[in-house]
């Protein structure tokens, strides 16, 4: 499956990071990462609340402009890696300078060049500016607002993700306007932790695409709506099935959600802390479904439609 070329439309960067890679960088700054780590190495967790308690601190070993330019180039080298020719990833200014425009635009710039040197070598990249719910709606504000201002070539989304039982999608309407009216595409994590009436909000704001959005299964009307509509879901099986969303690979509904209609696509959210990679997710399919060479095809074909991306990029990835 490494070599299968595919598209990867939701992937948070600080999420992607390895657990040796935040080590050492931790190292380096003579921090000490205590409780973040099993005796394996790997992040250790054992709910939601604990990963989101686990990532914001790895997070926080990354400090300015450079960091995440390392940061990048260790993912979209493994991107390459997995066979990845397109990638999305989900990056926040609240991580990424506090909020604060000016160093948000440092940590791009520094990001851009990285980007550019990996498209040369064949993996091209966007930046989906992200918003964190349960950080509220006037930090999602100055997020989006970092986000109008550096889109463009690069930065060419607005994502909302974070702790989906945190307010209500209608709190980040002002901010996914500011999104839209920038140019940007328009992304939301939703029916992952809620159910159907939160992927309801997150259309009414305008998202074209949804981050994992498994849970429409639960309401036939939103399944149905959601094919009618072209709505691409961004699945991401391996991280349900490990952070308890579903009981396992067997019972996930991104089969079903295909066969009623609806433009499901492939990516791993935050693999180490998954155990996953981008491979093993399409293997997973394979041995639990079926899945062969026309249905990944026509799940890339989906994912390069619903890209932001500009159309002679999405005609590339086609
Ligand atoms: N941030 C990183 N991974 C996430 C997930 N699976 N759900 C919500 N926010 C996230
Ligand atoms: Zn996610």
């Amino acid at each position: 499956m490494k070599t299968m070329k595919k598209i990867e439309l939701h992937l948070h960067l600080e999420g992607a990071a390895p657990p040796g890679f935040i080590r050492g960088l931790a190292a380096e700054k003579r921090q000490d990462l205590g409780g973040l780590f099993d005796d394996r190495g790997a992040y250790a967790y054992r709910s939601f609340a604990e990963f989101l308690r686990v990532y914001e601190a790895a997070t926080g070993v990354l400090s300015g402009p450079a960091d995440y330019a390392r940061l990048l180039s260790a993912v979209l080298s493994e991107c390459g890696e997995q066979g990845a020719i397109y990638v999305e990833l989900f990056i926040s200014p609240d991580f990424c300078g506090g909020g604060d425009l000016s160093a948000w635009r440092d940590h791009v710039a520094a990001m851009e060049e990285v980007a550019r040197a990996y498209a040369l070598s064949g993996v091209e990249s966007r930046a989906v500016a992200t918003c964190i719910r349960h950080y509220g709606p006037d930090r999602a504000r100055r997020s989006a607002i970092c986000a109008a201002e550096t889109a463009g070539a690069w930065v060419s989304g607005l994502g909302l993700a974070g702790a989906e039982d945190s307010g209500q999608p209608s709190d980040f309407a002002w901010a996914f306007d500011c999104a839209r009216e920038a140019g940007l595409g328009l992304t939301v994590h939703a029916g992952e932790w809620r159910g159907p009436e939160s992927i309801r909000g997150a259309l009414d704001l305008g998202a074209t695409r949804i981050g994992h959005g498994i849970r429409a299964i639960e309401d036939a009307t939103l399944v149905r709506d959601l094919a009618d509509r072209g709505v691409t879901l961004e699945v991401c099986p391996g991280s349900n099935v490990a952070l308890g969303v579903v009981a396992d690979w067997k019972s996930h509904p991104i089969a079903r959600l295909a066969d009623a209609g609806v433009r499901v696509t492939v990516s791993t959210d935050d693999p180490p802390f998954f155990h996953t990679t981008l491979s093993r997710e399409y293997e997973m399919l394979a041995e639990t479904f079926g899945w062969a060479e026309t249905e990944f095809r026509q799940m890339n074909l989906w994912a390069a439609e619903a890209a932001f991306c500009d159309p002679e990029t999405r005609d590339r990835l086609k």
